[in-house]
């Protein structure tokens, strides 16, 4: 199987870079599992401290792979639940951070949501086009979006596709620190060697306590998300969407 993501240990910090640079690092199943058992691993490794999670400076990620998924039928989809492999991040104990530049669109966004501390290249482009293809996020974009920037803005984004850079997402609280795009890696790692100063212990349990603050509900409006984003795979405009993207050409939606 080809090396989906990269993975490295920089003294206590399990890095972990996404390597699908030719396809923005969209992200497919393949890449989703190794990625998932890479942190799985670090997690339990008593020399790692915490991970991080970065893609190339063109692109984190722009988004699930589309070309896998855009024949897919509903009950295929629902079937495979691609996302339930995204749901152990959760579960993972020590602090992720993400080293957020370029695309980091759909997919890539609930990903880098899906982490604890987000540190962003100037000029960094977040998004959730979904709506572009006839569909809506599927991996916690429509509920953790809501939670990070509140309703109207979280509106604004998921109904229109619409873009933000990386001062509007610093603003409004998507990201926490934007540095110089030459030197966001470096940045977000010199974020993971400072917790690496930590407690180990305390880290763990300060994480567990802050993702208490939402668990709950949150875990219900991802399940309700995904059966919605499934059963648009019964839709034309999904195929006609994503046929689109794949054939490169504007998409054509009839509603149905
Ligand atoms: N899936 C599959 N392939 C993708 C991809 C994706 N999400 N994003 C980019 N690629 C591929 C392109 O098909 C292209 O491949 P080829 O060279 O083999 O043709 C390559 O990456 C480079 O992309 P572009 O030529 O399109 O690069 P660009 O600079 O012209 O445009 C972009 C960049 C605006 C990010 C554009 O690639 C784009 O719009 N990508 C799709 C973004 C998107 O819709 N993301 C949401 C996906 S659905 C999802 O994520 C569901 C969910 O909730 C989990």
């Amino acid at each position: 199987m080809p090396n989906e993501i990269l993975t490295e240990t920089i003294g206590a910090v399990g890095v972990c870079r996404l390597n699908r640079p030719d396809k923005l690092n969209a992200i497919n199943i393949p890449l989703m599992e190794q990625l998932v058992a890479a942190l799985e691993a670090f997690d339990k490794n008593p020399e790692i401290r915490c991970m991080l999670v970065a893609g190339s400076e063109r692109a984190f990620a722009a988004g699930a792979d589309i070309a896998e998924m855009a024949s897919a039928g509903m009950v295929e989809m629902y079937i495979r639940n691609q996302f339930a492999t995204w749901d152990r991040i959760g579960l993972v104990q020590k602090p992720i951070v993400a080293a957020a530049s370029g695309y980091v669109l759909g997919g890539g966004c609930e990903l880098m949501m899906n982490c604890d501390i987000i540190v962003a290249a100037e000029g960094t482009q977040f998004g959730l086009p979904e709506i572009n293809l006839g569909v809506i996020p599927g991996a916690g974009g429509t509920q953790r979006l809501t939670r990070a920037l509140g309703k109207a803005r979280a509106m604004d984004l998921i109904l229109t596709g619409r873009s933000i850079d990386a001062a509007e997402a610093l603003a409004a609280g998507l990201v926490s620190r934007v540095v110089p795009r030459e030197s966001y890696f470096d940045a977000a790692l010199q974020v993971c060697k400072d917790l690496c100063t930590k407690a180990p212990l305390a880290l763990r349990f300060a994480k567990e306590a802050v993702m208490k603050n939402y668990a709950l509900t949150l875990e219900e409006g991802i399940q309700h998300e995904r059966k919605l984003f499934y059963m648009l795979f019964g839709t034309q405009d999904q195929k006609e969407g994503m046929g689109a993207f794949v054939e490169k050409r504007k998409a054509n939606f009839a509603g149905k």
